[in-house]
Parts: C-alpha cells; sequence; structure tokens
C-alpha cells in the first residue's frame, strides 16, 4: 500500500541548533488507510521563532520530549523541533467530521513540532483557519500576533488615543503590536536599534501604522523625554511592552506615566531587565511578565478566542502580510542532507536578516 515520504527536524539532545538538529525520514499512511480520527497533514509554511531556538538549547522551559516515540522509525529518542505553523488536509479518518482535505488547520497546543513535512494528528488537536488567508500570517498568528493581541488588551485598559511604547518594534511581536493598535486608534512608540538604513525601518514601520519610531539612544537620552511629552501632548504612557532587556529596558520605564505596567515578555539582548528603584516608590510601576503558552494552557478558550479575534482583523486586512523571508522546500526534491541544509541556513539568516518562514512545495 502506498504511503507518504515524510521528513522532520529532530535534536536528539539539546545544544546550539546548528550543531545539534538533523533530518529523520519516515513514513506515513497514505490518505485512504487513516483510521478513525486521524487527520493527515502536509505543512505549508512554519516559521523560525526565537523560542523554537531557545527550545532546542534547552534553556526554555516549555519543551517537547525526547523520546524514541515522537516519530515512527527514530533510531535515538529525539524531539521535534517547531512550536507554530499551518497545515494543509490531504485525508480525514472515518471519524472525522469538521475536516476536508484542502481545509487549512493550526495546531491547538504548543509542543507540536512543525519543523516537519507531514504529520498525523486526531481532529480534536487541530484548529481550522480559512484557507483564503495569506499563508504567512496563518502560519504565525498562533503565537506572535495572538501575544501582541494579549499583551495590549490583558494588562491595562487602553482606549482610543492612549499611548503605549514598546522596544523591539520591528520584531514580530513588534510589527503585529504596531498594527493592532493602529486599528483601535492606540498611539505606540517603537524602539529599534539603529542601523545604516534606520529611514527605511522607521517609513516602514509608519507607513504600518506607527505613531512614532526612536532609536535605543532616542530612548536612553535624557533631553528626548521633552520630546515624548510633546508628542503625548502630556497624556500618560500606561504599558510598556519589553522583549528585549538590559538598558533599553530601563530606559524605557522611564517613560511610563504613574501606575503604569511594564510587561516583559522576551529577552533578546540576554541581558537582566533592571528598573529604576524610584520608579516602584514614587510611580507605583508594576512589572509583570507575559507568557502565552502558559496564559492560554491556564485558559484553552481564550486562545481560540484570541485566535477568532486575529482572524478578523487578518481578514478585514488590518494586518500587512508578515515582513519575513520564504524558505521554499520542495520536500521529495531533496536529501536529508539538503532538507536539514535549509532549516541551518533558516536558522542563520534569522539572526541577520528577520523572520525566516520555512514554506513546503
Ligand atoms: N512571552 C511570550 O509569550 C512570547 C510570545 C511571542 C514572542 N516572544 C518573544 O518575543 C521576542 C520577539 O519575537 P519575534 O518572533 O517577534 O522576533 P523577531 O521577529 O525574530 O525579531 C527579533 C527582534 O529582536 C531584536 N533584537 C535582537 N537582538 C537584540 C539585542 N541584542 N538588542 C535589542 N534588540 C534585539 C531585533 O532587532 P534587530 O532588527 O535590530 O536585530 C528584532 O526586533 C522574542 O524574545 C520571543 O521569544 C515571547
Amino acid at each position: 500500500m502506498a504511503t507518504i515520504n515524510a521528513r522532520a527536524i529532530v535534536y536528539p539532545q539539546y545544544g546550539e541548533p546548528i550543531n545539534v538538529i538533523k533530518a529523520h525520514s519516515y513514513q506515513l499512511p497514505a490518505p485512504e488507510s487513516l483510521k478513525d480520527d486521524q487527520v493527515l497533514l502536509q505543512t505549508l509554511a512554519t516559521p523560525l521563532n526565537p523560542s523554537d531556538i531557545n527550545q532546542i538549547q534547552g534553556v526554555y522551559p516549555s519543551r517537547p520530549p525526547i523520546s524514541i516515540d515522537s516519530l515512527p522509525g527514530l533510531k535515538e529518542p529525539s524531539a521535534v523541533c517547531g512550536n507554530e505553523g499551518v497545515f494543509k488536509v490531504l485525508g480525514t479518518g472515518p471519524s472525522v467530521s469538521g475536516l476536508k482535505p484542502g481545509d487549512w488547520c493550526i495546531p491547538k497546543k504548543v509542543n507540536y513540532g512543525t519543523w516537519r513535512s507531514h504529520a498525523i494528528s486526531p481532529e480534536a488537536d487541530l484548529l481550522q483557519v480559512p484557507n483564503t488567508i495569506p499563508l504567512t500570517q496563518a502560519a504565525t498568528m498562533a503565537v506572535n500576533t495572538s501575544s501582541a493581541y494579549l499583551m495590549l488588551s490583558h494588562f491595562v485598559d487602553l482606549n482610543k488615543g492612549d499611548w503605549f511604547i514598546q522596544n523591539g518594534g520591528n520584531s514580530q511581536v513588534g510589527r503585529c503590536a504596531i498594527q493592532i493598535a493602529k486599528k483601535k486608534g492606540i498611539n505606540s512608540i517603537s524602539i529599534v536599534r539603529d542601523r545604516p538604513n534606520l529611514k527605511e525601518l522607521v517609513d516602514e514601520l509608519t507607513s504600518l501604522g506607527a505613531t512614532h519610531v526612536i532609536t535605543e539612544d532616542d530612548s536612553g537620552s535624557k533631553t528626548f523625554g521633552k520630546t515624548v511629552k510633546q508628542w503625548t501632548g502630556g497624556e500618560p504612557i500606561k504599558l510598556a511592552l519589553n522583549c528585549v532587556g538590559g538598558k533599553n529596558a530601563s530606559d524605557m520605564s522611564r517613560k511610563l506615566t504613574k501606575n503604569g505596567v511594564f510587561v516583559t515578555y522576551g529577552g533578546m539582548s540576554m541581558k537582566p531587565v533592571i528598573l529604576p528603584t524610584s520608579l516602584f516608590i514614587f510611580k507605583n510601576l508594576k512589572a509583570v511578565g507575559f507568557w502565552i503558552t502558559e496564559m492560554t494552557k491556564q485558559d484553552p478558550e481564550l486562545r481560540e478566542h484570541v485566535i477568532s479575534e486575529v482572524l478578523k482583523l487578518i481578514q478585514g486586512g488590518d494586518l500587512a502580510n508578515i515582513h519575513c523571508t520564504l524558505n521554499k522546500i520542495v520536500n521529495d526534491q531533496v536529501t536529508d542532507e539538503q532538507f536539514v541544509e535549509s532549516f541551518k541556513q533558516g536558522l542563520l539568516d534569522s539572526k541577520k536578516k528577520g523572520k525566516q518562514i520555512m514554506v513546503f512545495d
């Protein structure tokens, strides 16, 4: 009986991704052999996110098990990389009622192992998304877009005309936050790292809806506070979103108003978050963390609610296509070595060239 030639990127031990990831080839049953509630999936697109890298390094608290049962035919215990992505249904078992071939879906749970060409899942583990939305939006909506949406709505009641500030303004989360805020009429100040083509980046983020884009140096300058006050007309900045840490985060915290909330959701600089003592005492600063994995694990309905809200934004044309590089893989035309090489190259490029998304043809 015909089978599907599938491949996945796996790691048998924690370490630097380019040193430990491997390709694993395995067979899956053809659509006509599926049983019960099984859904056979072909991966369409999967991003290479910072948290995927941290998982492989073994430093991310939520990790898939390194197990011989992760995939058929494994010769050593391994985990499958990747947390989000979008799949096309190739076939369904006899008791599947809500999905049919050609539909798109995303995993309901984290640690799914999305860096693979194909998968088989119970229908209950999958959430259907319209197959008419842009592929890159579908592949990234569960983590980054949903995080931006949640952080702008969960901590502070931000209304039309209010202000928030964020660092990592050109990260994928940052770009989503800019656009979601714009849709809600919320003003944003986005901090980015300086670069030779800064104007290009500022123009790009402004065209997405950023109210103001500043550099780390601007944010750290003692005199720049006056400019910020002029921009806001003295209106309070109620929320700060931090994915960088270090001096960048300390400088950003000083822009917050009394009773402002400082949310840390990432640590791209690998430096600790140090916040001025005076802000806690005299401004009653509230510093909290955000982790979408835990929040949506505690409240699975919230995950589906946020995804439906994000879908409305995508379908309404309020979120521009994801700023990324697409790396195409034709699974049945490459060797295991070429398959893993394309992921390694994507990982290297993600350090210098922004978001990388692997796309399967
Ligand atoms: N807690 C959660 O639930 C959650 C959910 C989603 C994402 N995240 C986190 O959010 C962060 C952003 O994720 P993403 O996928 O949106 O990232 P991304 O698109 O890959 O962008 C990475 C961003 O980090 C910046 N950056 C990297 N190193 C830096 C440094 N040393 N100093 C200052 N900025 C630096 C980059 O700026 P340049 O362009 O200047 O390099 C870029 O803006 C990550 O830390 C990720 O783990 C957390």
